[in-house]
């Protein structure tokens, strides 16, 4: 999962821990970071390009277990580096892209993905405003089930009142933010 310290991504994280992943592989900035999200079911910390890992048992060291592909990418990040992963996707794989804070793809992008056509690459995209209301309802109440009994866990940066949301947006844009900043009305 690239960009797995978001918001998405610390839910992300925890529902494939939680659905019986082998291996949960994740991208981000600081061993800090990928410590906390080892306690939410991460098995691989990687840095940001995915190469090396944060904390010697990562993707790109060959640390104990490591897997040599990805079944699955759930992308948050995309940008420039999204051909380094789309290589790292095993056959029959599939990579989602669910958002964009790195920015846009390169420009060869298209051809990359056709390049990989060999290995049967499934490219997706993903959005929640496609889901419909009854889904996203049934989804919601189980997932607050799981807060409930405490196997889904909210990860809260920060809990500050609305008229302080530039602040929190000054420390989002300085990636200051481990999981999700609460304002309160
Ligand atoms: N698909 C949907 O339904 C849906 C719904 C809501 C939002 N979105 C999209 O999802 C994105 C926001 O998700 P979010 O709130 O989870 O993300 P976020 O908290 O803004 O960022 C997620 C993580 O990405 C890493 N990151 C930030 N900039 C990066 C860069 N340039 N290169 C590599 N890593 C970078 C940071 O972690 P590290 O510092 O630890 O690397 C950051 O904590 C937006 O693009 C938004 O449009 C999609």
């Amino acid at each position: 999962m690239r960009g797995a310290a978001g918001g998405i991504g610390v839910t992300a994280v925890q529902l494939a821990a939680g659905q019986g992943a082998s291996a949960v592989a994740v991208t981000t900035s600081s061993a800090e970071r990928g410590a906390r999200l080892r306690e939410l079911g991460a098995t691989h910390v990687l840095d940001r390009t995915g190469e090396g890992g944060l904390d010697g048992g990562g993707f790109g060291e060959g640390g104990p277990g490591a897997p040599a592909g990805f079944d699955v990418v759930i992308d948050i990040v995309g940008g420039p580096q999204i051909p380094l992963f789309l290589d790292q996707v095993n056959a029959n794989g599939r990579y989602v892209a669910v958002g964009m804070v790195g920015g846009q793809p390169p420009a060869d992008f298209g051809m990359r993905l056709m390049d990989a056509f060999r290995t049967s690459l499934s490219f997706a995209t993903f959005s929640a405003d496609t889901v419909s209301g009854p889904d996203r309802r049934t989804v919601r109440a189980a997932q607050f089930a799981d807060a409930a009994r405490g196997t889904l866990r909210t990860v809260v940066h920060e809990v500050l009142p609305l008229d302080q949301a530039a602040r929190a947006h000054g420390e989002m844009d300085a990636g200051k933010v481990f999981g999700r900043v609460v304002l309160v009305p």
